[in-house]
Parts: C-alpha cells; structure tokens; sequence
C-alpha cells in the first residue's frame, strides 16, 4: 500500500471516564460539558467531541416549559437518561437525580441512583447540596456509583433563595460554598460543578480540589465549562444571563423555516413533485 492510499486515521475517541476528567485537571486540559434531553442531540455532542454530558433536571424548564426544576421526576429523569445513553459512545454521561429523590433516607437515594444507572445507563449522578447530604453521596459512591456534585446556585433549592441571583458574593456565603465543595470531595465525588458565583470564590475552590470543578457562570478558573445546550444555541431567547454565549441564534433560524413552510403550503409551492411519489 502507498502512503497515499493508508487511511486517514480517525479522530482517537478515547471514552471519557471519571478517571480521564481527573488526569484532564491534571493535564490542564479543559472540559467541555453540555446538557442533553434528547437522542439527536446528544448524538451531534458526542460526535463533537464534547467531554461530559448531563442530562439535567433543566429539562424541566427547557424541554417541559416547567418555572423551576422541582417538576422532574424520575420516571421522567430516567426517560431521557435513557434516549440520551442511547445515543452516546465517548462523553461521560451523567444524571441528575431530581428534586426530594436522595432526600427521604439512604435506601430510597440509593435506589434512585442505582435506577439511573442500571436501568438508564448513566455513569455517574449529579447531587445539588453540601455537607448536608455527604452521608449519602458516601452511600451511593460505596455502591459503585460515581458522583457530581453542585454547588454555588442550586436551582432545586430557588424557594429558599426566592431568586436566581449569584451566590457566595458576601464571605459567610462563599465560605459555606467552599466548604461544601471540600466536603463532596472528602467523600468521593468524582467533581463538582459550581454554579452562578463569582469567579475568584471558583477559583480558590479550584484550587483547593483535586478533583475537576465545572462551573456554569463560574467564570474561567474552573477545570471546565457547562452550559444548557438550548441556551448556548440561542433556542430560547428569553433567558440571557451573562453567563450564556450564543453560539448561534437557533431560534431566529427555526422561526424563518417554520415561515417558510408555511408559506410554502398555503402556496401549493411544498411538496414538489421531486418530493411525491
Ligand atoms: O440541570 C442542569 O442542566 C444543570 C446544569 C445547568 C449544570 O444542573
């Protein structure tokens, strides 16, 4: 065989594990992470090369039309852990456990987590608190399950906040934030995202982890970035923290072809006689 003719090798697609994340913080390689509800679109992330997905509890809001993500349950969890499983080869992917599913005791946490994994294929579950609920991060990651977990802004706890503001911005806050972070840690999480704080209260937490922080509006220090994939793709345009990039402006797009269509129809113009049989 001529060198002309040896096949372009493939991308290497080494399947993302927890252990990867944690050599990637070593490494000072960034992770990218992004949400997923869905089959097609956890495909097109995947064959991206995206390094983590979630599949969060925003499904809630973002697919559901939902105000808060205290709707989810896992029946519906589990429906779209197990769509977006289906789809993915590489990424890590990881589920949230929705709202008051670890909180009623270690029998019916671990029951929930072991759910998502077995029966929706997940690799890892992601937990909303802190020192609180370390008990029973210990238990699930003693089951053989890895965890994330969240810190900063926890959406799952709005009626406490009563706002989405930032958090950790005055020091009895950010210590708390820290410690908690510290404590997810001390029992075995895998990492820990850091949601809506400021930058250098993620990164002192950055710092003083060994395992990766991924933060959402987290600023740059964390060991990696997650965004809502609706929201960094433009689909909803009425949520724009400064937090959201748009890397495109999907819902501009979709409005003219929706237009378009319509157009087309009441005009007789679709189908063409090349789309008939
Ligand atoms: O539910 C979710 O999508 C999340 C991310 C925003 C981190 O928790």
């Amino acid at each position: 065989m001529s060198h002309s003719d040896t096949p372009t090798p493939k991308r290497a697609r080494r399947k993302v594990t927890t252990l990867r994340l944690q050599e990637m913080k070593q490494a000072g390689e960034k992770i990218a992470a992004l949400t997923a509800y869905d089959y097609l679109t956890a495909r097109l992330l995947d064959d991206a090369g995206i390094d983590l997905i979630l599949v969060g509890d925003s499904a809630s809001m973002v697919f559901a039309g939902n105000d808060t993500t205290l709707p989810m349950k896992m029946e519906e969890m589990l429906y779209h852990v197990r769509v977006v499983t289906r789809a993915v080869t590489r990424a890590l992917v990881v589920a949230d456990m929705p709202f008051m599913s670890y909180h009623k005791g270690f029998e019916e946490a671990l029951h929930n987590a072991g759910r998502l994994m077995q029966d929706g294929m997940a690799e890892a579950v992601k937990l909303e608190g802190g020192k609180s609920i370390c008990p029973i991060v210990e238990k699930i990651v003693d089951a053989g399950i890895p965890v994330l977990g969240h810190v900063g802004l926890r959406p799952q706890s709005i009626h406490v906040y009563g706002t989405y503001r930032a958090r950790g911005t005055e020091a009895l806050e950010a210590q708390a934030i820290f410690d908690d972070a510290l404590a997810f840690e001390a029992v075995g999480a895998f990492g820990v995202v850091i949601e809506k704080v400021p930058a250098s209260l993620a990164e002192r937490i950055t710092r003083a982890l060994k395992i990766p922080t991924i933060g959402i509006g987290a600023g740059h220090h964390c060991d990696g970035q997650i965004l809502v994939t609706q929201d960094m793709l433009g689909v909803n345009t009425r949520f724009h923290p400064r937090f959201v990039r748009w890397y495109a402006r999907l819902a501009e797009e979709m409005s003219r072809a929706f237009q378009q269509y319509l157009k087309d129809v009441k005009a007789q113009e679709f189908p063409a006689d090349a789309e008939s049989y």
